[in-house]
């Protein structure tokens, strides 16, 4: 008799946990793809306007960027006065050129004083087009100075084919390994896993030697509970919401990656 009552408990309680993990996981805004009809001959005022909307919806610039006001904590460039500035940033490239490589390859010029953390906004998962981009741009340049991009701007950054956007790396509906959500939710564009590099979020090859599974998973589930200290809050809520991580994860995905992060020891 005390055998099955303990079966019973035991089924009891992987129900709750499993009912209690599914229904942490909200139903969150995830921002549909711009409807931006791109014409010809936009002029670069009408790009910028675009821009903008883009820059506060699709492009989720807005989640860790300020325009014009920026906060006491100061870890992300303030864009206030960008268009006017860009041009002195590296000598010898012009406004546009170093505001298209901030957005194609953002690595490669780190602005001194932050540390690197700023996604390719081209890939997965911000995934803008050659176009988007663009129009970001002209908003950029209309910050502080006059837009002068159009669509027929040529960069060394936009892709070949146009503005094919790039191809998903899994089929739909095959569940992802640990390693596969962290990679296809850029989680590495926030945290190092292989070694102790600080970016924008804490590195996370030692987060089983840390954490707690319970405590990785209300990490991810609700980053704003607890707040490492000395890290900004609110930007890893807000860029899982805007790739739609909440929406599409599964809860075996959640459990293959919690696995994996508590598998980080650090060696
Ligand atoms: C996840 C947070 C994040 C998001 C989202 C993000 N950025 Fe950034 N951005 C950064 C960080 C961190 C830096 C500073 C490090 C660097 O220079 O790469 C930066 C730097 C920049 C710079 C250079 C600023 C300067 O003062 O020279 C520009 C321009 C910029 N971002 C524009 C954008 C635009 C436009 C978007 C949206 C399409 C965007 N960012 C989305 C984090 C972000
Ligand atoms: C926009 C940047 C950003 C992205 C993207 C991001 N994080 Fe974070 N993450 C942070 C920051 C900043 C912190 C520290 C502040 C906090 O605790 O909320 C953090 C904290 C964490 C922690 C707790 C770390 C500790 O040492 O306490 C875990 C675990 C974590 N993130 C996992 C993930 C996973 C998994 C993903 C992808 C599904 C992800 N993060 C995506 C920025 C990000």
């Amino acid at each position: 008799m005390t055998n099955v009552l303990k079966i019973f408990v035991f089924v009891i309680c992987v129900l709750a946990f499993y009912a209690y993990v599914g229904q942490m996981v909200p139903q969150k805004i995830t921002y549909p793809p711009t409807s931006t009809d791109f014409v010809g001959d936009m002029t670069p005022l009408e790009l910028a306007a675009a821009g903008e909307e883009i820059m506060s919806g699709k492009g989720t610039c807005l989640t860790c960027h300020t325009i014009g006001s920026p906060g006491d904590g100061l870890r992300f460039p303030d864009l206030g006065g960008i268009g006017g500035r860009a041009g002195a940033q590296i000598a010898g490239m012009s406004a546009v050129d170093y505001l298209a490589e901030s957005l194609y390859d953002p690595n490669a010029f780190v602005v001194e004083g932050f540390l690197p953390g700023m996604p390719a906004v081209s890939n997965p998962p911000i995934n803008l087009s050659d176009n988007e981009i663009l129009a970001v741009i002209a908003h950029l340049q209309s910050l502080g100075s006059q837009p002068t991009v159009t669509l027929d701007t040529e960069l060394q950054w936009q892709s070949e084919e146009g503005s094919a956007p790039s191809a998903p790396t899994v089929a739909p509906g095959e569940p992802l390994d640990g390693p596969g959500v962290f990679t296809n939710y850029a989680c590495s564009t926030c945290h190092a896993i292989d070694d102790a590099t600080r970016l924008v979020g804490p590195s996370l090859y030692d987060a089983g030697s840390r954490l707690s599974k319970a405590e990785i998973y209300e990490a991810v589930m609700d980053p704003d509970a607890t707040i490492a200290e000395g890290y900004p809050g609110a930007a890893m809520a807000a860029m899982l919401n805007a790739s739609g991580f909440y929406q599409n994860v599964s809860t075996e995905e959640l459990k293959s990656l919690v696995d994996y992060l508590a598998s980080k020891t650090g060696q």
